[in-house]
């Protein structure tokens, strides 16, 4: 748990992608979702962030705000890229490939922070693959299976994550 300015000691998760606009925004709006259901909204902070900057201030795509909605879940964040402060802000930074993963791994070597830094997947119970693929160049079907895997996903972190949210 991080101590913000305000003394929080919320445990913050920065969910990240290339862009910023298909698989992070849909894996923070669904762990914030599953935070919800299960009554720990006021322990968590939960955010993503694009390692790129192309764009940056957009809504997340129409096809992955499409798919969220039709599973319940309102997608409702802005791009932005990850900066230096969030690897000292945030106590999870959660990868949604290896490029991200490098990219967060070399600017904590840069910056010194300590955020711990995991791959989504790992906490994926279907083996089928360590990554969560990007869905941006194909059609709506591959949205739909970022979807089921980062909802399984998701799951997985939060069994690991409520343990030390609620201690
Ligand atoms: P994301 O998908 O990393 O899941 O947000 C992408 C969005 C945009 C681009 C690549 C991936 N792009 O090259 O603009």
């Amino acid at each position: 748990m991080a101590d913000d300015a305000s003394g929080s000691n919320k445990t913050r998760v920065l969910f990240v992608c290339l862009g910023n606009i298909c698989r992070s925004p849909l894996a923070e709006g669904v762990f914030r979702s599953q935070v919800e259901a299960a009554g720990l909204t006021d322990k968590f902070e939960i955010e993503s962030a694009g390692t790129g900057s192309w764009h940056v201030g957009e809504r997340p795509d129409a096809r992955a705000v499409m798919v969220a909605r039709e599973h319940g879940v309102e997608l409702d964040s802005r791009a932005r890229q990850v900066r230096d402060e969030d690897l000292q802000d945030f106590d999870y930074l959660v990868a949604m490939d290896r490029e991200n993963l490098l990219s967060l791994q070399r600017m904590a070597d840069a910056t010194g922070g300590d955020a711990e830094i995991v791959l989504l997947r790992a906490y994926d119970p279907d083996p089928e693959g360590e990554e969560v693929p990007d869905p941006y160049y194909g059609g709506v079907g591959g949205f739909e299976d970022v979807y089921q895997i980062v909802t399984r996903s998701c799951e997985g972190l939060l069994v690991r994550l409520r343990a030390v949210a609620t201690r």
